[in-house]
């Protein structure tokens, strides 16, 4: 099971040790699940270093292909990796729908991330409109497919299932949605599948449950030590 907290936009460095630290005690005991954090860059140092030394990894939001060049605004894997960085989410839906992310500079990013040695959770889901018009499948094959076809089953590799339609609107997947999708998603591609879209504490152990539900991306409930870490203790008592 991978537990993964993405705090999108929030959360300044002096916020991140304190952060770190909390949850670092509050998980002591807690074995069975990987932990993951994915703070914004500004974080990412003030992240890695109460981690050092734990099972707590450190992943950025996205990374770029290049080493090194001019792509102002961007930053690559090997900035990630002299930092202590441990791997990168790549193509979540609101890099796709405000940033002009694509399916095709989404494998890119997975590409040059995994080849440069830090691990990789890539973002795939549909959106309201799509999952209305019956093609959540469609939309699915495409996104995943290109992944499949860029990198295949790679070991470093974990792909997350997140609707758009679920993401920080409280409108959870339900159990069979979500299952649904997963076992769509692992007959096109065999690696570990986490849902994200609205999990809490409340919701977390029925998700988990599911048979192709790996591990979960949280959003909103990962800036909270207490929601998160419950969350993670989900997903120790499925697997244990
Ligand atoms: P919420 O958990 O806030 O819905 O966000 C999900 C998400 O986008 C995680 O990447």
């Amino acid at each position: 099971m991978l537990i993964a907290g993405n705090w999108k936009m929030y959360k300044w460095p002096s916020e991140t040790a304190a952060f770190c630290g909390g949850l670092w005690e509050r998980l002591a005991g807690t074995s069975g699940v990987d932990v993951v954090i994915c703070p914004p860059y500004t974080s990412l140092a003030e992240a890695v270093r109460p981690f050092d030394r734990t099972d707590v990894a450190v992943y950025a939001q996205n990374v770029h292909w290049a080493e090194e060049g001019a792509f102002t605004g961007e930053i690559s894997t090997r900035m990630l990796l002299d930092l202590g960085v441990d791997g990168s989410l790549v193509g979540h839906s609101e890099r796709r729908q405000h940033f002009g992310e694509s399916d095709e500079t989404v494998a890119r990013r997975t590409v040059a991330a995994l080849e440069a040695g830090l691990r990789v959770i890539a973002c795939v889901g549909e959106s309201e409109e799509e999952r209305e018009a019956g093609q959540t499948e469609l939309v699915l094959r495409v996104q995943v497919e290109t992944l499949a076809d860029a990198v295949g089953a790679h070991e470093h590799l974990a792909v997350a299932y997140e609707p758009v339609w679920a993401i920080g609107t409280g409108k959870t997947a339900t159990p069979e949605q979500a299952q649904e999708a997963h076992a769509f998603i692992r007959s096109l591609l065999d690696v570990p599948l986490l849902y994200g879209g609205s999990v809490k504490p409340e919701n977390a152990d029925e998700l988990l449950a599911q048979p192709d539900v790996d591990g979960a991306l949280v959003g909103g409930a990962s800036l909270d030590v207490e929601s998160f870490a419950a969350i993670c203790e989900a997903a120790a008592r499925i697997r244990s």
